[in-house]
């Protein structure tokens, strides 16, 4: 979840601010709006606390803080070099947070413009945030900031175990099993009234010894206890909720390197207590585990907790060696008296399995109505997943027999990973000429081409190839050939593809507000930017309408002696007799002054694209209100509505009369999209919004690409929306687009993976269309993290598995491992037919 999309104005404040012009409300990472980010009053002195204060509403595990400093489109130069981070669960106890080392600050940006990304180790569970810049001198800073988590389901406000203690036997390192991250207070050697490692997410090895943070020392991950100090045989550990809750399990997370004298524990006895100030109920729940000689893994141990209700739990863990180590203890809980018990006992646990941040689950809220929607959803989606797993199997089995292991293993480290406990929370790698203040906080250059991001395996092409037989649907065309298109080559063309500065938009008039583009007045629109002609209003006759958005119509008319006003250089094939059809877009006279802007800019740019899959700008009526644009008209519509009309060809088809499409079609059309983007990449033009319904198909099948802007009334679904503002094509988005509003051509080549992905399913589906909006934004993350949790989107049955390695590569985290169009297109090439 980002956060930032999700947080009200009113749930953000400061303790001063400027101007009116930035106010906290002007804080959102990537947004330019009132004087372009929030600054606390005054020059900051070192000694000062100013702070920005953000409330979530409700408990979260947050783990990324994005910052960023105040641009104002290059009017201001103001920037936090380095911050800290109190929060609270409560809202009136704060607590600093320090990272794994004990430090407080965490270098934030040194310049105006660029977002830094911030891994939180540990990462914070709270409910309110406050981000505190820090400044060495006495200067003025300015902040955007994000953060990205999801909700703690959990509902642990604290937990309380007696204190960690040392391991140390001779020949060994000294193992320290200390809570070091836990945040509550040590009295009488208890720890209590806060939570730690034991919830940080971390799990730790199988070997106590080693550890996932580097510069920490032995034994970190765990928190341990040995029986012979302990006295009672048992170490007993209380547990602190949000609020009443239907306990289905715990699970701990515990070593068992029973040669040094380590096991999981023998028994487990908990007490539940139903309110805070209450005595423990006289019935525990008991727990006996099966003791393991033989493997020497940590693991989890589920606990069954039996549907007890409490807010407060005892339990008694009994030792079955000398000594016990946890590394992290998780809860699973309904929500109380909610119908979902009712009506599905199984069924949030089943969301938060199948398809939320494993180990966070799904958010939860108190409103009875949804939760009974979510039920019925997750019913839904538990019947869609189970036939989606029952069609994949049939798929894997029969047509991906020869198919590459590596495929159908991501596949597979998809699902299971997906089922898996742990957020494993490692920094990504950094480019060594990084110089660090932090070895735990790395400044990730994250569009850098430079940066390595991990090793992606390389793939074997050739075997791929010859899998296409396989396939079943192989026969009438060629494979496309991937194997000249190899991530190096792409990337070193001459072009600059990446030149930010260069970045135009193609977006419509619906008002996206949230692109950022270069900003361009109407003055700096003059006659002579606009390289077509100005056509007569009068010889357009009205035909029907074509669409409709929020800020104007595309009508159908017929242009009365266009072709001898074009004259030689039409672009319109040879005219047959019939009258000449024309779309005709217009701005409605009453849209905002952004919305003119936005359209004539987009007649400056469309004026400018002249190529055969890109759809053509005729003439236009600017001269006057209201103003219009003149286009080809594309008689078979778009892309995806022809496509979802449509089979596979077969003799099925053919016997039936069904409309068709065949494999070779379908390559045609996928090439020609990527020669109409090459184009587009050539002049440095980012689209933004590429997917078939942008895609517009005229009578001989060729392909135009285009944005009507008006196109996402009809598919609003397919956008995101933010509080009403904004729309955004999330599950056509890369990761850095979703994340830190970056478009590129490299995002592009994103999107164009997604819309391949499109054809071959014959547009039958949305792209991930078993997860939610929040979802995909969450798996965006999953992308940046790149920890094998993303979930990508998998093989159309009839696409060859050449072309879905193609689609894959588009969607490489790293821009530079992605293709270029140019490659695309000449892997697509050879099935442009005529
Ligand atoms: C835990 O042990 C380590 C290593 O001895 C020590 O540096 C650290 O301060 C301890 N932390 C706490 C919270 O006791
Ligand atoms: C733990 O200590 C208790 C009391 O000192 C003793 O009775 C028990 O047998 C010990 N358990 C193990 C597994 O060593």
């Amino acid at each position: 979840i980002i956060l930032n999309l999700m947080i009200k104005d009113t749930d953000i404040s400061a303790s001063s601010q400027w101007y009116e012009t930035t106010g906290p409300q002007f804080a959102r990472l990537n947004r330019e709006e009132g004087d372009g980010a929030w600054c606390p009053a005054g020059p900051l002195e070192p000694a000062d606390v100013q702070y920005l204060q953000l409330d979530l509403r409700q408990l979260t595990f947050v783990t990324v803080v994005g910052t960023q400093g105040r641009y104002a489109r290059s009017s201001g130069n103001e920037f936090a070099r380095m911050y800290r981070l109190d929060y609270s669960r409560d809202g009136r106890v704060w607590i600093s947070w320090t990272n794994r080392l004990g430090k407080k600050i965490i270098e934030g940006n040194d310049n105006a413009y660029t977002s830094v990304i911030k891994d939180l180790h540990p990462p914070v569970i709270a409910r309110y945030l406050r981000i505190i810049p820090v400044t060495a001198i006495c200067t003025t800073v300015c902040m955007r900031v994000e953060l990205y988590g999801c909700p703690w389901t959990d509902g642990l406000i604290a937990y309380s175990t007696p204190e960690g203690q040392i391991l140390s036997s001779p020949g060994h390192p000294i193992a320290t099993l200390n809570d070091s991250t836990y945040d509550g207070v040590l009295e009488r050697r208890r720890l209590s009234g806060g939570l730690g490692q034991l919830t940080d997410g971390v799990t730790g090895q199988d070997d106590f010894l080693q550890t996932h943070q580097y510069n920490v020392w032995p034994g970190y991950d765990y928190v341990g206890w040995s029986n012979d100090s302990l006295g009672p045989g048992y170490v007993e550990v209380e547990f602190v909720f949000d609020r009443m809750r239907n306990f289905t399990s715990m699970k701990v997370h515990s070593n068992n390197m029973f040669s040094r004298g380590v096991k999981i524990f023998s028994s487990v006895s908990c007490w539940f207590k139903p309110r805070l100030i209450a005595d423990w109920e006289a019935e525990p729940v008991e727990f006996h585990t099966v003791l393991d000689d033989r493997n020497p893994s940590a693991r989890y141990v589920t606990v069954p907790l039996g549907w007890r209700t409490a807010k407060g739990l005892r339990c008694r863990f009994f030792f079955a060696d000398v000594w016990m180590m946890f590394s992290e203890i998780s809860f699973r809980s309904g929500k109380m008296g909610s119908r979902c018990d009712v009506l599905q006992p199984s069924a949030p646990s089943h969301i938060t399995w199948l398809l939320t941040t494993p180990n966070k689950g799904a958010s939860t809220d108190d409103n009875s109505t949804s939760i009974l929607i979510g039920c019925l959803v997750t019913i839904i989606l538990l019947l869609v997943v189970i036939i989606f797993l029952i069609l994949w199997c049939q798929y894997v089995c029969k047509v991906l027999e020869k198919a590459p292991r590596r495929i159908l293993k991501e596949e597979q480290t998809v699902r299971l990973s997906s089922s898996s406990d742990t957020i494993v929370l490692q920094s990504p790698p950094v480019p060594p000429r990084v110089s660090q203040m932090d070895p735990h906080y790395e400044r990730v250059f994250l569009l850098d081409p430079q940066y390595q991001g991990p090793a992606v395996p390389r793939n074997n092409l050739p075997e791929l190839s010859q899998s296409a037989e396989a396939s079943g649907f192989g026969g009438g065309y060629a494979e496309p050939d991937v194997t000249q298109c190899t991530p190096h080559q792409c990337f070193q063309s001459s072009v600059p593809h990446y030149a930010e500065t260069d970045i135009v938009s193609l977006q419509g008039v619906t008002g996206s507000n949230m692109y950022a583009v270069p900003a361009v007045t109407v003055d700096s629109l003059t006659r002579k930017d606009i390289s077509v002609g100005e056509f007569p209003r009068h010889r357009l006759h009205f035909r029907e309408k074509l669409g409709e958005g929020q800020f104007g119509e595309v009508h159908l008319c017929e242009a009365e002696g266009l072709l001898e006003f074009l004259g030689e250089n039409t672009p319109l094939p040879e005219w047959d007799g019939r009258p000449v059809l024309v779309a005709v877009k217009q701005l409605r006279p009453d849209a905002t002054n952004n919305a003119r802007n936005d359209f004539l800019k987009e007649i400056k740019i469309m004026s400018r694209l002249k190529d055969p899959n890109i759809i053509r700008l005729l003439c236009v009526c600017v001269s006057s209100d209201p103003l219009c644009m003149v286009t080809e008209y594309m008689e078979n519509g778009d892309l995806n509505m022809f496509l979802s009309q449509r089979e596979m060809e077969s003799t099925l088809t053919h016997a039936n009369n069904i409309p068709s499409v065949s494999m070779s079609d379908l390559l045609h059309m996928s090439a020609q999209i990527s020669s109409g983007m090459r184009y587009l990449a050539s002049l440095n033009f980012v689209h933004r919004d590429l997917a078939t319904r942008n895609c517009l198909l005229d009578r001989r099948l060729t392909i135009k690409i285009a944005d009507f802007g008006m196109s996402r009334n009809l598919y609003s679904s397919d956008y995101y929306r933010i509080q009403g503002r904004a729309v955004l094509p999330i599950r056509w988005m890369a990761w850095e687009s979703i994340l830190l509003g970056k478009f590129t051509t490299a995002s592009d080549v994103w999107a164009f993976g997604v819309t391949l992905w499109e054809i071959f399913t014959l547009c039958k589906e949305q792209p991930y269309s078993l997860l939610t909006d929040e979802q995909v934004i969450e798996n965006s993350g999953e992308f940046f993290r790149s920890q094998g949790r993303q979930i990508f989107l998998s093989a159309p049955p009839p696409c060859p598995p050449s072309l879905f390695e193609l689609m894959m590569r588009c969607w490489s985290r790293d821009i530079s491992n992605r293709p270029s169009f140019n490659c695309l297109y000449q892997a697509l090439r050879p099935h442009v037919t005529h």
